[in-house]
Parts: structure tokens; C-alpha cells; sequence
């Protein structure tokens, strides 16, 4: 697959094989995604892999926050308050497109609460990662950190693996750091569920719409 086919075919993986990657495939997607660019070269990206041991205790324990509805405070806004019109619409689509492909109705609130509650389980994915920056870090190093993720996942793409991004992590850090056990001075930014996909199962069929170039590119004479 060349480099234009797998941004194009890259997609969110919701739903994974029991299958393991080993650990050795693991390091060396990671060690392509670490190719990344980042201003003055400075890498701020850091990665605590999960095996299944440690993903099924911080699943428990986050699942059942989440089911007590226990909340602990949060570190960054995952969306801006608020979200203008725009940005709300296609946030509006993307989940409608999940639950249409689900076939879950809008007002069936039971089984959209239990579709939010795999995100917990990584998505039933062999290996859960945790993305976490230096908190000193400002917008740009935010940045370099997503060319990183994006790397992940083509480089996860090219060895047949697929992933879901998951910031609902960043909801939980507390949590997350009693596993992960990292310093301080790091914030959560985002998890990251992978594995092979379940090409059968109906939440990997569907695929989001992009806008058009001319809703976001302008030419300048
Ligand atoms: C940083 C980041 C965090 C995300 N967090 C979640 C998440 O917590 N749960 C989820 O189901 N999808 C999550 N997504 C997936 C997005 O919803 C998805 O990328 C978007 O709808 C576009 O769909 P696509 O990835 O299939 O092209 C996240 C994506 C990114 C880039």
C-alpha cells in the first residue's frame, strides 16, 4: 500500500480480533511513528503500552467509574465551549453515522450509554496505549504530538493493524496515571486502542465525510 493509499483507506477501528500483535511489531510501529516531525526536533510524545493484564485493571476500574458515574476533574477540554455551528454539525453526522451503522436509534439512550462504555475496554483491542505530553507544553507541542499519532497509525495501517484513537481517556486521568504510574508533570492526551480489525463487525463498516477543499482551502492571488 503506497503512502496516498493509506491515509486514504485509514479509518477509526472500533472493533478487534482477539488476535495479539506481538511485542516486537508493537515496538516497531512505534518506533516508525517516532519518526515524526516536532519543532526544534524535541519529541514531546510519551507512550505507556498496556498489555492485557494492565488494560483489563484500568478497564475495570474506569468502567466502573464510569457506570457510578464518578467523575474526576478533567485536565483539558476535549471540545471548546462552545462548540461553534460549524464544528457542532459535523460532530452531530459522525455520531449519527456510528449509531446508523449500529443500527441504534437515537431516543434507545440504553444501548448508545453502552456503545460510549466500550471506549473503556479499549474497544475489545489486544493492546491499549496512553499518549501523554509534558504539561509545560503549549498549542504547537500539542501539535507535534498529533503528527506523531497520525504516524502510529499509517505505520499500524502498513502491518495490517488498525487503530481508534481515544481521547474519553482524558476523562479519567487520575485513574489512568494509578496504571501508567507517570510523572507528574505529563497530562493524558489521548489513548489509543489497537489491534487487528473485525472487518465483520457493522461499527467498521461505515466510513465519516470530509468537506469539500473549498470549505477549507483558500487560494490567495
Ligand atoms: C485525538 C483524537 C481523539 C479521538 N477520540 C475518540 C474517542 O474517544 N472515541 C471514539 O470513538 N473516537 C475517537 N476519535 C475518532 C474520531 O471520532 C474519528 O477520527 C473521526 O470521527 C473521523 O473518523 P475516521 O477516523 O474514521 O476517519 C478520536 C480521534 C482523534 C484524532
Amino acid at each position: 500500500m503506497n503512502i496516498k493509499e493509506g491515509i486514504e483507506k485509514r479509518f477509526s477501528v472500533r472493533a478487534f480480533t482477539d488476535q495479539v500483535p506481538s511485542i516486537e511489531l508493537i515496538k516497531e510501529i512505534l518506533k516508525t511513528a517516532g519518526s515524526a516531525p516536532s519543532g526544534g526536533n524535541i519529541q514531546p510524545w510519551k507512550v505507556y503500552v498496556l498489555n492485557e493484564n494492565a488494560k483489563k485493571s484500568l478497564s475495570e476500574k474506569t468502567l466502573h467509574n464510569f457506570d457510578n458515574g464518578v467523575q474526576e476533574e478533567i485536565e483539558y477540554e476535549i471540545y471548546p465551549k462552545p462548540l461553534a455551528d460549524e464544528y457542532k454539525k459535523r460532530r452531530y453526522e459522525c455520531g449519527a453515522d456510528m449509531y446508523n451503522a449500529l443500527s441504534i436509534k437515537e431516543d434507545d439512550l440504553d444501548s448508545r450509554f453502552k456503545q460510549i462504555r466500550e471506549n473503556y475496554k479499549f474497544f475489545g483491542a489486544p493492546i491499549g496505549m496512553i499518549v501523554t505530553i509534558d504539561r509545560s507544553f503549549g498549542k504547537n507541542g500539542w501539535g507535534h504530538v498529533g503528527m506523531f499519532l497520525e504516524n502510529l497509525w499509517l505505520s499500524a495501517i502498513h502491518h495490517g493493524l488498525g487503530i481508534c484513537l481515544q481521547e474519553s481517556w482524558s476523562i479519567y486521568p487520575k485513574t489512568v496515571k494509578e496504571f501508567t504510574k507517570h510523572p507528574d508533570n505529563e497530562i493524558v492526551w489521548c489513548g489509543v486502542a489497537i489491534g487487528f480489525e473485525d472487518s465483520s463487525h457493522p461499527i467498521n463498516q461505515y466510513r465519516t465525510k470530509r468537506e469539500e477543499l473549498s470549505s477549507f482551502v483558500k487560494f490567495i492571488d
